[in-house]
């Protein structure tokens, strides 16, 4: 008697298969390159090997996650839309590229994006299960293979997004509709349009929640081509937008409960310096909101890290203003998926800096992507990591100190 069914272990060969592959990274020139002559057999050809090879490398990971959290509800949604999806992308490993199959193959990507846009929400609520039904806290370790974990499976995602945004863009059903983009890549994104555009947003919803909101002060600084040009660069507008709309959103935030006696007028400006370097475009975002004390810097980038109430689950028509602990992590995943980064700096007291990075230059701006091989697999297996330093000791079993030796000594 066969336990599984026979697609089940052709999966499973199919998976082992793929992913020996390393995924292809992309710089943001070649996207533009290949979109400014697009062919879409080409495109085709391209992507019928490499998204299985980005769902296969990601896939392997999920499989080791630790049981509690893979054996829950949620991740077990998210585990079969990833079979799904690695099954219908292998339907056309053999298939040529006829008018027929890339019409088909447009269908099957658009209905896989689709599948796939609930995977942050629905990880988050598996880790949530995960923790309702441990007895004990999660333990560090613990904690740090799933962080490791949801930063590579979501870089995954923005990657494997960002191939099928390409395609379907380029050759769905409007593909001369796009004006000067080229698919989701703006060749000429000028970067106050989007600032403004993030910080409107974000305005929005912090005058619903505090019926107040700080005014917004741009500058930029544009050394290499003229200073009196607005900086521009290529970039993908709604990955940019993301970040800021982040960014504002926390700004805002600190600012309103900061100076909570304050009215709008009063209330000290979030300024934002977008400056074009030779090699970097800084984006820096600079808030009078309190600041954040030093001793929370390392929970900043941690999924779920929040100091705002928990939104409450029966609002589902509201958006709040923070509360997951989403909103830096992923920004994080969207400037780094190009080689950018972002950071914060902060005076507790005072206020925050948060600097988006990019790379002002397009074929340096290469995907980052996560890669399954041995290294990778290490992480996820359980270890009790012993503290070197005087301050990472206490949960871990140690040597005595001198003198706690000589106050056993004492006391026996
Ligand atoms: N500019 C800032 N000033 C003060 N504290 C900040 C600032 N930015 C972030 N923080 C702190 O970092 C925490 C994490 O931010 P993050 O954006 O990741 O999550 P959140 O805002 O709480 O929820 P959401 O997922 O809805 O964004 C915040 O709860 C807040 O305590
Ligand atoms: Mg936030």
């Amino acid at each position: 008697m066969r336990i599984f069914p026979a697609r089940f272990s052709n999966i499973t060969k199919m998976l082992d298969f793929y992913s020996q592959f390393n995924p292809s990274p992309l710089s943001i020139k070649q996207f533009i390159d290949f979109g400014q002559n697009a062919c879409e057999k080409k495109s085709f050809v391209f992507l019928k090997k490499e998204l299985p090879v980005r769902l296969a490398n990601i896939m392997k990971e999920i499989a080791l996650l630790p049981d509690d959290l893979l054996h829950t509800r949620s991740v077990g949604h998210v585990s079969s839309w990833y079979v799904k999806s690695f099954e219908e992308v292998l339907q056309f490993e053999k298939a040529d590229p006829t008018h027929e199959n890339l019409q088909l193959f447009v269908n099957v990507l658009e209905h896989i994006r689709n599948r796939h846009s609930d995977v942050v929400q629905t990880m988050a609520q598996g880790v949530i299960e995960m923790k309702e039904t441990q007895s004990d806290a999660v333990d560090s370790s613990m904690e740090a293979s799933i962080q490791y974990f949801l930063d590579r499976l979501y870089m995954s995602r923005i990657s494997i997004r960002m191939l099928i945004n390409q395609h379907t863009l380029l050759f769905g059903q409007f593909p001369n509709d796009q004006g000067r983009h080229i698919g989701c890549l703006d060749p000429a994104c000028q970067i106050t349009n989007v600032v403004t555009d993030a910080y409107e947003n974000a305005r929005f919803l912090c005058d619903q929640y505090y019926l107040t909101s700080p005014r917004l002060e741009i500058q930029e600084h544009n050394k290499v081509d003229n200073e009196k040009q607005p900086i521009r660069t290529v970039y993908v507008p709604s990955h940019l937008y993301h970040m800021l709309f982040e960014l504002f959103k926390n700004a805002m935030r600190a600012v309103v409960e900061h100076h909570d006696q304050d009215t709008s007028d009063k209330l000290p400006p979030i300024k934002v310096l977008v400056v074009r370097g030779k090699e970097d475009i800084c984006v820096k975002v600079s808030d009078q909101g309190g600041g954040i004390p030093r001793s929370q810097s390392d929970q900043l980038f941690k999924y779920m890290y929040s100091t705002a109430p928990q939104p409450s689950k029966s609002d589902l028509h509201t958006v709040p203003l923070a509360g997951y602990g989403y909103g830096l992590p992923i920004s994080r995943l969207y400037a780094r998926y190009f080689h950018g980064d972002i950071v914060l700096l902060s005076c507790e007291g005072y206020g925050t800096d948060a600097i988006i990075y990019l790379k002002a230059i397009s074929d340096e701006a290469n995907e980052l992507l996560p890669i399954f091989n041995k290294t990778s697999s290490k992480f996820y297996r359980a270890t009790i990591p012993t503290g070197d330093w005087s301050n990472q000791v206490k949960n871990t079993k140690k040597k005595q100190s001198a003198t706690e030796q000589s106050a056993a000594q004492v006391s026996s």
